[in-house]
């Protein structure tokens, strides 16, 4: 049980994108995404803010250079994130893992298509990167990932106050 809770409310990674993170307008929080699990919380969040950065990056007309560094954070972070949530799951022995670990997949797949896509297009990457993962974000963290806070908190639920 303390694992898991050391789990739940434990470091994110990538404080970088804390700053960012002070400064998200674009993609304003939505409550419905509020899963209560503090770790995926942070980073979601994270998450969101990287993917203003790049946005504004765009709209700024940043040089490729920054533009790719951009693209190459949020992917990575995005990996990392799904392996902690498959892991947790794991270690919480989450009984829709497979399905969750499906959705990931999917995404896993894509972002591998959009990357391979980029090579012989790479202005059209980062546009595209953002307008697929805008609405997957909205829709997974509203749906698998509040299902699986929902099972995590029965584990570790909050201290009281
Ligand atoms: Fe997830």
């Amino acid at each position: 049980m303390d694992r898991i809770r050391r789990a739940v409310e434990g470091p994110s990674p990538v404080p970088q994108a804390r700053g960012a993170m002070a400064k998200l307008s674009f993609i304003p929080w939505n409550p419905d995404w509020e899963t209560g699990v503090p770790k995926i919380d942070r980073e979601h969040r994270a998450m969101l803010a990287m993917l203003e950065g790049l946005v504004k990056a765009l709209a700024e007309g940043r040089e490729t250079r920054e533009i790719r560094s951009a693209v190459s954070m949020l992917t990575h972070y995005i990996q990392d994130h799904f392996l902690a949530e498959e892991a947790l799951m794991a270690a919480s022995g989450y009984p829709d893992l497979g399905r969750h670990r499906g959705a990931h997949d999917g995404l896993r797949d894509r972002l591998a298509r959009i990357v391979l896509h980029g090579r012989s297009e790479p202005r059209a990457l980062p546009t595209e990167l953002v307008g697929f993962l805008i609405g997957w974000f909205q829709e997974h963290f509203s749906g698998e990932d509040r299902r699986m806070a929902d099972h995590l908190r029965t584990l570790a639920p909050p201290p009281s106050p």
